[in-house]
Parts: structure tokens; C-alpha cells; sequence
């Protein structure tokens, strides 16, 4: 079985939940305490064992690309004043992983943004990371998917218990088989009394190359967008799926109380902020 070494991060949408500030600042660069929500799901996708990621940016977001080169002027203002912890933060942005970018030219769905992967991907199983979607775990969100996949060698979509009046929001997974997890197809945003569970596909896949095919034939679908999820739909026709629950926080990014959640939960496990922002937020809740 060949390793999941690859991963494909998709931060073209528009971000039309987290306007106006995604005007002008892609939603995936807004800051959780110091770093991007982006550099948390890198991250997590080096500690699963990734070794190279392309990001499917867009025109409007060189901000992505400028995060992650070398910026020579400041690194040597920094040196010139002696300023050797932050230099050794700015050094340790990009970590060790290779990072590849390609543009979407216009934002016609997650579905088309992963399309442009094709050759990035080649013949190999890979990962898919939201770009907007922190999971804050103790194992890794995508090693949990990654061992799932070591173990049924298949087409792997994470996923989480998500409360019942809200599947209208997601992908909710109809099961084949409860007791292994495998998947029979996925509704998008049902109907609560529609909903085949409370399952549902949240920013995180291990898929095999044969997605590209589909990719390249599927219609428009929800909010007149190229869907992912119709794509592993079609998928799920030929080849098997499973369901990882991963065992995570998860933290939509792109909606600003989810935002707002992932700043403060990060923000009270730092030892520089916790014990001040506790105090902060006592006095606040007390008034
Ligand atoms: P989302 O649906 O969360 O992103 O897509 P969006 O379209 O920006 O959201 P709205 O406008 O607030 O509803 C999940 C991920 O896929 C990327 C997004 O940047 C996000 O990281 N995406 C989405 C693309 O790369 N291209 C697209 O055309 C759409």
C-alpha cells in the first residue's frame, strides 16, 4: 500500500461568511493569537507524517504565498539588531515540509479548486485539509485518518458527531455497515428529518487518485459550486469509503464564533496569556 505523503489545502474561497475583513485578508491568514489558522493545519498535516503540500490559492490572496517565502530585509534587520529568538520564529514558519502554490483562477468550489491537483498528485492517495478547519487533538487529526486508511486501504472521510439540529449545515454520512464504519453515500445539508445520522465529513479526506476523473465530469452542484463532496459521491459508486471519528476540537474558522472559539481556546493553553486573559475574562463575565 503506498504511504499518504501528499496534501492538497484548498484556500481560494471567498470567505463570504467572514466579510469585510476577507475583502481584502484571506479568512485562512486570519491570526489565531500570533499564527495564521493556515500554519495550525500545516502543522498538523507534518506532524501526521506530510511531506509536501500545494495550496490552490488565488489571484486576490498573495498574502498566502508572501507568509511562507523568505523575507531577506526583514531576517536581516533582525540579525543587525541582534534579535535572535525572533529570527528563529521567522526561520521556523515554513518548517520542514515542501510547499507548492497554484492558483484557481476563479472560486467555483472546493471540487474545482482540488481539480487543479491532478499533477501534483500523480498515481498517489492523498490528503485533503480545509483550509479554514482547525482540529485541535492530541493525536493528530489526520494521522487518526491516515492509520484508518493503513488499516482498510480505502478512501478515508473524517468526521465528527455533530448535534442534531444542525446536520442542515454539513455533509452527513449514511452508513453500510455500523460496527466497521463503512460508508454507503453522503447527503449534503439534509433536512434534520431527512438526515441518514448526525455524522458528518468535516474538512478532512484521504482520497485515491481516481477522484481526478470524476472531478473532471461532475456538474455544478449546491450554491451553483463544483462540490468535493459530489465527487467522492460518485466515487463511493466504485471504490470503498470509511468513516474516521476523529477525536478533535473542531473549529470552523471561516464562521466568526468559530473564530472567535479557536482565539480563545488557544489563547487560555499559552503560558505567556493564560493566567491574565482567565482574569480578563472573570472580570467580564462578572460585570
Ligand atoms: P468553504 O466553503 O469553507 O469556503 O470551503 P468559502 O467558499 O470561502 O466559504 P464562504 O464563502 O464563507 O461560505 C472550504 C475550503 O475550500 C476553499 C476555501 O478557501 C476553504 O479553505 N475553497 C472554496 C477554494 O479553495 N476554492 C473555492 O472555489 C471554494
Amino acid at each position: 500500500m503506498k504511504k499518504v505523503t501528499k496534501a492538497v489545502i484548498p484556500v481560494a474561497g471567498m470567505g463570504t461568511r467572514f466579510l469585510p475583513i476577507t475583502k481584502s485578508v484571506a479568512k485562512e491568514m486570519l491570526p489565531i493569537v500570533d499564527k495564521p489558522t493556515l500554519s495550525y493545519i500545516i502543522d498538523e498535516a507534518v506532524a501526521s507524517g506530510i511531506t509536501d503540500i500545494l495550496l490552490i490559492t488565488s489571484p486576490y490572496k498573495k498574502i498566502i504565498e508572501d507568509y511562507f517565502d523568505v523575507n531577506y530585509e526583514l531576517e536581516k534587520r533582525m540579525e543587525e539588531r541582534g534579535k535572535i529568538e525572533e529570527l528563529e520564529i521567522l526561520g521556523n514558519i515554513k518548517g520542514n515540509v515542501n510547499i507548492y502554490f497554484i492558483r484557481q483562477g476563479e472560486p467555483l468550489g472546493s471540487g474545482h479548486a482540488i481539480r487543479l491537483a491532478k499533477t501534483f498528485v500523480g498515481n498517489d492517495p492523498f490528503a485533503v485539509l480545509y483550509g479554514d478547519d482547525i482540529m485541535k487533538s492530541d493525536v493528530p487529526a489526520l494521522k487518526q485518518l491516515i492509520d484508518t486508511y493503513e488499516k482498510n486501504n480505502a478512501n478515508i472521510i473524517g468526521c465528527m458527531e455533530v448535534d442534531k439540529n444542525l446536520v442542515s449545515r454539513y455533509g452527513i454520512v449514511s452508513f453500510a455497515d455500523e460496527s466497521t464504519n463503512k460508508i454507503k453515500t453522503i447527503v449534503e445539508k439534509p433536512k434534520q428529518e431527512e438526515a441518514p445520522s448526525n455524522i458528518a465529513g468535516l474538512g478532512r479526506y484521504i482520497v485515491k487518485p481516481e477522484i481526478f476523473d470524476i472531478l473532471e465530469k461532475i456538474s455544478k452542484g449546491a450554491c451553483g459550486e463544483y462540490q468535493f463532496t459530489d465527487a467522492m459521491k460518485e466515487l463511493m459508486k466504485e471504490q470503498d469509503f470509511y468513516a474516521c471519528i476523529m477525536d478533535a476540537t473542531y473549529y470552523d474558522t471561516g464562521s466568526k464564533l468559530g473564530y472567535l472559539k479557536a482565539t480563545l481556546d488557544y489563547a487560555l493553553e499559552r503560558d505567556d496569556l493564560k493566567e491574565p486573559l482567565k482574569e480578563y475574562l472573570k472580570e467580564r463575565i462578572e460585570k
